[in-house]
């Protein structure tokens, strides 16, 4: 069932007591894979999934290589929730259909979340196939009002001004590179910039060449509202962009970008960002009371 925006406490509510009612996991961290990348929670141990339309009040998730269903279970003993497909702007949800199930989540008592996205680079030094450690981004949406955190502010999930200057944790970020040290494939991860456009078109040579000046070193069509309405109610925030293309900035390149690339992609690096998703959530530390038995 939808409910009508713009959405309550007690509509984030209703959703997370209907979880609660149908699983008994308890999740501490929250991991949202992104194109191609469901395979994340393939990982997880006493897995209770729910289709998207089975739980009331979750939107649904329109494109290929997103599943649309939620997985509780548990990752090296500590008890996640994985978002396999998310909701994008483009698909004509409002900001707050797409930031609606992190909302449940801080009322399922996650404190961290986990982002991953396909991203195309504009860094020259990157290649297709990097995995980006989001440093920090850019939400271009943002600066034209466009925000899950516009309208009346609910104090019980944070305040009205939330500050965004350290939106992705820098503990956890130097934790994963340290993981990626030991896994032996630092040689093609990277840390930097994410840049959030509304898409669905991907970019002209003349915008990719300004965001390039800009300072972004990846571009995707998601990722900056979940982040900011995390911040908002607390959470620490972890980010991954795997790089499926490299945008095209040349007007003489004859190369160009589409979503059957981005999934090949994805589905080539899946298992090595399972690996290191998976240490992550190993060595993180949380407050887990791991429930589920
Ligand atoms: N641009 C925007 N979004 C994307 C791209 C891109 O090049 N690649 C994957 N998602």
């Amino acid at each position: 069932m939808h409910r009508k925006e713009p959405l309550s406490y007690d509509d984030f509510q209703w959703t997370a007591d209907w979880i609660m009612s149908h699983t008994k996991h308890r999740p501490k961290v929250a991991i949202i894979c992104g194109s191609g990348l469901g395979l994340l929670a393939d990982g997880l141990q006493k897995p209770d999934s729910f289709p998207y339309s089975d739980i009331p009040g979750f939107p649904q998730s329109t494109v290929q290589g997103h599943a649309g269903r939620l997985v509780f279970g548990e990752l090296k003993g500590k008890t996640c929730v994985c978002m396999q497909g998310r909701f994008h702007m483009y698909e004509g949800h409002s900001l707050s259909k797409v930031t609606f199930p992190i909302r449940v989540f801080k009322l399922l008592g996650v404190d961290t979340l986990i982002v991953t996205n396909a991203a195309g680079s504009l860094a020259d030094s990157y290649n297709t196939g990097d995995i980006m450690i989001i440093r920090d981004h850019i939400n271009i949406p943002g600066f034209s009002g466009i925000s899950p955190l516009c309208g009346a502010n609910d104090e019980r999930f944070g305040p009205r001004f939330p500050a965004m200057s350290t939106a992705y944790d820098k503990g956890l970020r130097r934790l994963a590179f340290d993981i990626c040290k030991t896994l032996g494939i630092s040689r093609f991860v990277r840390e930097g910039v994410y840049c959030m456009v509304g898409g669905p078109n991907f970019e002209t040579i003349a915008e990719a060449r300004l965001l390039h000046k800009l300072g972004v070193d990846a571009v995707g069509m998601s990722t900056a509202p979940e982040v900011l309405v995390a911040n908002h109610c607390g959470m620490r925030v972890f980010g991954l962009s795997l790089i499926t293309n490299k945008v095209v900035k040349d007007y003489e390149d004859k190369e160009a970008v589409n979503h059957e690339g981005v999934l090949g992609v994805s589905s080539m690096r899946s298992q090595i960002l399972r690996t290191l998703v998976t240490e992550l959530v190993g060595l993180m530390d949380v407050n887990n009371n791991n429930d589920a038995e």
